[in-house]
């Protein structure tokens, strides 16, 4: 075993980790019946995991890019680079903004539920632009190697 493929298997790890929480949130976390704060106490669970799956993505990543060397590299992995970058700065987004707005307005003891689940919208809004940006550093991954 190389070590580009113990990399390989750390880095879709932490893919799999991250990418995985999201669409857990969008699309099963979705039940009226959960309080703001409910949702709000499993990402709480979430976010700690997620940062660490990304260091193992991007350190990984860049380890192979590394060892390859950028003029090397096929256009495909720059690109994966560039994309998951724009992923890791709309999610950082996320915890700096609405998710700090959400913490806070819950500390407020149920005074601010209209700000709580404003910032819930725009948690979802902005974890929805994440997955899309997921989903083309995918196919750049994958199927832009065959190009
Ligand atoms: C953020 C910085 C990132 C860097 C520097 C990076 C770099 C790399 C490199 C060098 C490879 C090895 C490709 C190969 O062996 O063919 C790779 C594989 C892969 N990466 Fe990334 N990556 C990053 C982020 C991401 C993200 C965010 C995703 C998904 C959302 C992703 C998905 C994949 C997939 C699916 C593979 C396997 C492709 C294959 O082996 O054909 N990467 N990455």
């Amino acid at each position: 075993m190389r070590f580009h493929h113990l990399a390989l298997f750390l880095h879709l790890t932490g893919v799999a980790i991250w990418v995985g929480g999201m669409v857990f949130i969008r699309v099963c976390l979705v039940s009226p019946a959960l309080t703001v704060a409910q949702w709000a106490e499993a990402l709480e669970y979430f976010f700690p995991l997620s940062w660490i799956s990304i260091a193992l993505t991007v350190i990984t990543g860049g380890f192979m890019l590394i060892a390859v060397g950028y003029a090397h590299a096929p256009p495909g992995w720059i690109i994966m680079a560039v994309l998951g970058s724009v992923m890791i700065a709309v999610f950082a987004s996320v915890w700096l903004g609405p998710w700090a707005a959400l913490r806070a307005a819950l500390a407020k003891d149920g005074l601010a539920q209209a700000q709580a689940r404003e910032a819930m919208r725009r948690i979802n809004k902005r974890l929805d632009i994440v997955l899309v940006f997921a989903v083309m550093t995918s196919v750049v991954a994958t199927l832009g190697l065959a190009l």
